[in-house]
């Protein structure tokens, strides 16, 4: 087994829109993403991979795939992306020639090493529709890519939450054969994280006995409404992305998720001075 960390830095929602439109008509989503790409590049050490869990664009057209890669140009790392309701396969397809989808059409699929971990990329969007579903072929490549090995960690990355918020309109709207997965997942212990997107807002849970995240947005955030006293909505919090970090160890290591807040902030600044004493 690897002895040196693996870090996956995880962006999710990105909702590009055409060249000077603003998401909801107040979101400008192409700065927000380029701020992003900014704090990516200045992570030291660099992530291995960057992975976009899903809604790289907003309604979605070519254009709009086009504005994106443009902007995705400036990301000085290796880069992977799975769709999310939000997106369409045939145009991903497109944006996205050199990429490893398993399947030559239907759900946009991938699966990477990254030396001693396994990423599983599922692709859990349904044409058309804003839930989510792992279709049959995509259950049954994901049984068959975890079975092979019991001993390597893997990680499972999908756009749509498998569980509950407590946000209404977006629980009705989120992995609806969650229960599906989680089979899949208490056959296969090497399952150590599952991260989804979709909510725009970073939130934590227990799933089938694996930690399961939420990663927020580098734009706006769905409001945490927990009583549905609004109608949807949105608003602008600090915007933020997830780093997990893969620490070596028996029998699968450890997972931790960092969240990284998007911006130029004051500091580093040292807690010690050049004697070793503590700044007070
Ligand atoms: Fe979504």
């Amino acid at each position: 087994m690897s002895v040196k960390p693996i870090r996956v830095a995880q962006i999710s929602d990105l909702h590009i829109k055409a060249p000077g439109k603003l998401a909801y008509r107040r979101v400008d989503t192409a700065q927000a993403l380029s701020r992003c790409i900014g704090t990516l590049n200045r992570l030291t050490p660099a992530p291995d991979l960057v992975v976009i869990s899903g809604d790289l664009v907003d309604t979605p057209t070519e254009q709009e795939y086009q504005h994106l890669t443009g902007l995705m140009a400036e990301l000085k790392l290796p880069f992977a992306a799975i769709p999310g309701n939000h997106d369409s396969r045939d145009l991903m397809r497109r944006a996205f020639p050199d990429h490893a989808y398993v399947f030559p059409s239907g759900a946009l699929n991938q699966s990477i090493e990254l030396d001693a971990l396994d990423l599983l990329l599922l692709d859990s969007s349904v044409p058309g529709k804003p839930h989510g579903e792992l279709d049959g072929p995509t259950l049954e490549w994901l049984e068959s890519q975890l079975s092979p090995s019991t001993h390597r960690p893997a990680l499972l990355f999908l756009h749509h939450p498998p569980f509950l918020t407590g946000i209404g309109h977006m629980d009705r709207q989120n992995l609806c054969n969650a229960a599906d997965l989680a089979s899949i997942v208490r056959r296969h212990p090497r399952v150590q994280l599952i991260a989804s997107g979709h909510v725009h807002r970073a939130v934590l849970t227990a799933f089938a006995g694996v930690i399961c995240t939420i990663c927020p947005a580098p734009n706006h955030a769905v409001a945490l409404d927990l009583a549905e006293f609004h109608a949807p909505s949105f608003a602008v919090e600090p915007p933020a992305f997830h780093l997990h970090v893969w620490f070596p160890g028996e029998p699968y290591g450890t997972v931790v998720t960092h969240l990284v807040p998007l911006g130029e902030f004051d500091g580093p600044y040292p807690f010690f001075d050049a004697e070793g004493k503590l700044i007070d």
